[in-house]
């Protein structure tokens, strides 16, 4: 349809047909006949709501979605839009965000996004709640597993990249933006959570956020912007407060910020029952002033909730909410609908699922692991890793043959696809080389119970019936059998996620006290972690050899590990999270400010300076860090010019850095060169450092390769307390280097 023609269908719209659009339920309220009516009389809405219902809630399956749409337009004349959480992957599941973001490879992030679509547009998708990109430094917030990461900059690549990779290259939103019908195999992109989820107050799942607005905008929004930018169809609202105001109910976020400033013109669709949530929050007295709040503050769609359904005709009769802004917001679902070409084919895309990704995804997987630790074992010459071929491999642990790789969020993952680690490594050794045993549960009992009643969803599969102490024998029989011993531990899928928030970010404690006893007998010993989150790992990493963490990676994480291990490829994964020493210094994060008492350097005495008692206040493992089984060294950076006028830097002009690395090791690898700079002294604190850009290259052993950057106006400016981008003249430290904790500095002044 044209726009003229939708309009005329606008006009043409009873108020019902009008305020269906804004309603967002299950699968349940579409049920056949009497099937429906139980969920929608437990949702409080009448018949009429689901008839003119504008989209479904995570229903998937081409012959589910057939069957809706075809019962649905037997009522109505508005096809349905089907919206589902396809996060990471579909049946075939790729990395989680937080683990695919360990590649430093947006492209990578976008090729997997683009096969998700494939197969999520074949069995139904229209729209998928995807990518996540709340900026996350506390890792005891169970959700940072969706997250790319704490890095504002590498979040706004990353979600650049899901965004085109769901889509393909045809925006959907944005000024101006063209109405040329999606591709066949486009899946709409629905960045979330908006805005700055990932900075809930102690870490604690759906609790308040509270920061300055000008840490805001300097640290928080630009992933959604990016995202925005490169033409997503809708933004979620998120749950949380923004200054006292949740998200859903927030106008300056959602109407000055989000459509105003940035030009957002696409969908825009509250989180799960965020919108009758705004009652708890204390921010309305009920459902009515719940919805006009949300419609006021500029939310189309109301997910989950019988808030527009009921109470939308009564605001209008009082003029509580005008018709236009109803008109405003459904025109906006119907353009969505017809950039999908849903009026001409509300069956478009169903088709056979595509056969799985399998390559891409284990190939994904392993540029995700990332090296924390490969050390000399006692009489050894060289690392424990790769592992040698002939040694006696025992492998150990909960998930040595668990096919739960996939993490909390693929609800839609194909898990008997996925490869246990057993399986991998049978695969690649005989009998003679090669035994495992599960060792101990998961969780204990007591660890289970805590999950809450989550611990019930079918689809994850309850703890296997162990006789403890059997199992211990037998692991301390192969550990004794090995000449190395590859622990797989970690934390269980509940343990992350949403709602998956945790205090103690140690391994569970089952596992902790059964590798306490097994450990002792290994003569060498590595540990690959599964898990959603940075873990504290200090008495793990000060008691075996190797750690390579491993995150929740997806179908081919198994085969994708081992390929690691057994030195098939390198791993070159870098973390985007730093890894803390102890929970208690979490938040943590790399880009944080110098505070007039930095502990390294300040004049005050020892005491009296900006540390804690009983910890350093470094990571133990830090943002951008990750091992390869090559030997990389740095030159020092040279740069193009060593100082530039403010004048020049406005008029475009760039500086140039330069630097060399070399790969002294025996092993070909890939490095991610990173560039770091420091503003010295601006008109508000800066970061004592901030990542600008990444290069990820390949070096054969011996090779050498010259690798460039340039930064220019937009690399050297901040966020005044104006909420404006300033630039001042002043020193510079720009630092290149494998990490966030070391590197080559140099200086740099603009005049
Ligand atoms: C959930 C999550 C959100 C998800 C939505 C729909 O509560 O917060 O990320 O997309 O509900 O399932």
């Amino acid at each position: 349809m044209n726009q003229t023609e939708l309009k005329e269908l606008l006009d043409s719209l009873s108020l019902k047909e009008k305020i269906g659009q804004l309603v967002q339920l299950d699968g349940g309220c579409f049920g056949a006949g009497e099937l429906a009516t139980g969920p929608q009389a437990k949702l409080g809405i009448e018949p009429w709501v689901a008839q003119n219902a504008g989209s479904v809630l995570n229903v998937m399956g081409a012959d589910n979605v057939r069957d809706i749409q075809s019962r649905h337009l037997g009522h109505s004349r508005i096809p349905l839009l089907f919206m589902a959480d396809v996060v990471y992957g579909y049946k075939t599941v790729y990395p989680m965000p937080l683990a695919l973001a360990s590649s430093w490879e947006p492209e990578l992030a976008q090729r997997c996004a683009q096969a998700t679509a494939r197969e999520a547009v074949a069995d139904g998708a229209h729209v998928t709640f995807s990518p996540m990109v709340d900026v996350c430094r506390d890792a005891r917030w169970g959700r940072c597993m969706e997250s790319p990461g704490e890095d504002p900059l590498l979040n706004a690549r990353f979600a650049q990249a899901y965004v085109r990779g769901f889509q393909g290259e045809t925006p959907l939103s944005g000024a101006g933006v063209s109405s040329v019908p999606l591709g066949e195999q486009s899946l709409v992109s629905c960045v979330k959570h908006f805005a700055a989820y990932g900075a809930v107050e102690a870490g604690r799942d759906y609790n308040t956020v509270d920061m300055s607005r000008w840490r805001m905008v300097s640290d928080y929004l630009s992933p959604y912007r990016a995202a925005v930018e490169a033409g997503c169809g809708l933004v979620m609202s998120s749950f949380n407060t923004v200054e006292g105001v949740p998200s859903t109910a927030n106008r300056w976020l959602m109407r000055d910020v989000l459509r105003d400033e940035w030009g957002f013109d696409g969908v825009t669709i509250a989180d799960y029952a965020a919108v009758a949530e705004l009652v708890a929050h204390g921010i309305a007295a009920n459902d009515a002033e719940a919805a006009e709040l949300a419609l006021t503050a500029g939310i189309d769609i109301d997910m989950k909730t019988s808030c527009y359904a009921n109470q939308i005709e009564s605001l209008l009769e009082e003029g509580r909410l005008s018709i236009e802004q109803v008109d405003q917001a459904v025109m906006r679902v119907l353009e969505l609908k017809n950039r999908l070409g849903l009026f001409e084919d509300p069956y478009r895309g169903l088709a056979e699922l595509p056969s799985p990704d399998r390559e891409g995804a284990r190939n994904a997987a392993r540029k995700s692991m990332v090296l924390l630790r490969n050390e000399v074992a006692a009489g050894d010459e060289a690392p424990v890793l790769p592992l040698r071929r002939g040694q006696r491999v025992a492998l150990l642990g909960p998930y040595a043959n668990s096919r739960d790789l996939n993490g909390l969020w693929a609800v839609y993952g194909d898990r008997d696809a996925v490869p246990t680690l057993a399986e991998a490594f049978s695969h690649e050794l005989g009998e003679r080389e090669f035994r495992w045993s599960e060792g101990c549960r998961m969780l204990s009992e007591d660890e289970l119970a805590d999950l809450g009643d989550f611990g019930s969803v079918s689809w994850i599969q309850g703890p296997s019936p162990l006789d403890d102490a059997a199992e211990l024998a037998r692991s301390v029989e192969l550990a004794e059998w090995a000449d190395i011993v590859v622990f797989a531990v970690g934390e269980h899928m509940l343990q992350s996620g949403e709602s998956g928030s945790r205090t103690d970010l140690r391994l569970p404690a089952s596992q902790c006290e059964w590798l306490s006893k097994v450990i002792p007998y290994a003569k060498r010993s590595v540990a690959l972690l599964f898990g959603g989150r940075p873990l504290e790992l200090c008495e793990l990493s000060g008691s075996v050899d190797a750690i390579m963490e491993c995150w929740f990676p997806g179908t081919e994480g198994a085969g994708a590990a081992v390929d690691l291990l057994l030195g098939n490829d390198s791993p070159s994964g870098r973390l985007t999270m730093s890894f803390p020493r102890s929970v208690g210094q979490e938040p943590l994060y790399y880009a944080a400010f110098a505070t007039g008492r930095p502990a390294a350097t300040s004049k005050h005495s020892g005491r009296f300076v900006s540390r804690y008692i009983d910890c350093p206040n470094e990571p133990l493992y830090p943002f951008g860090f990750g091992l390869t089984y090559g030997k990389v060294e740095y030159s020092a950076p040279g740069l193009s010019c060593d100082e530039l006028s403010i004048k020049d830097l406005i008029a475009g002009k760039r500086v140039g850095i330069a630097v060399e690395v070399a790969n002294a090791g025996k092993a070909a690898c890939e490095e991610v060169v990173q560039l770091y700079v420091r503003d010295v002294a601006a008109a508000v604190v800066r970061p004592v450092k901030e990542l600008k850009d990444w290069r990820k290259v390949r070096l054969e052993p011996g090779e050498r390769k010259r690798v460039d950057f340039s930064i220019g106006l937009e690399d050297l400016s901040y966020v005044g307390t104006d909420l404006r981008k300033s630039v001042d003249a002043g020193l510079f430290e720009i630092t290149v280097g494998p990490d966030s904790s070391c590197g080559s500095m140099v200086e740099f002044e603009l005049k």
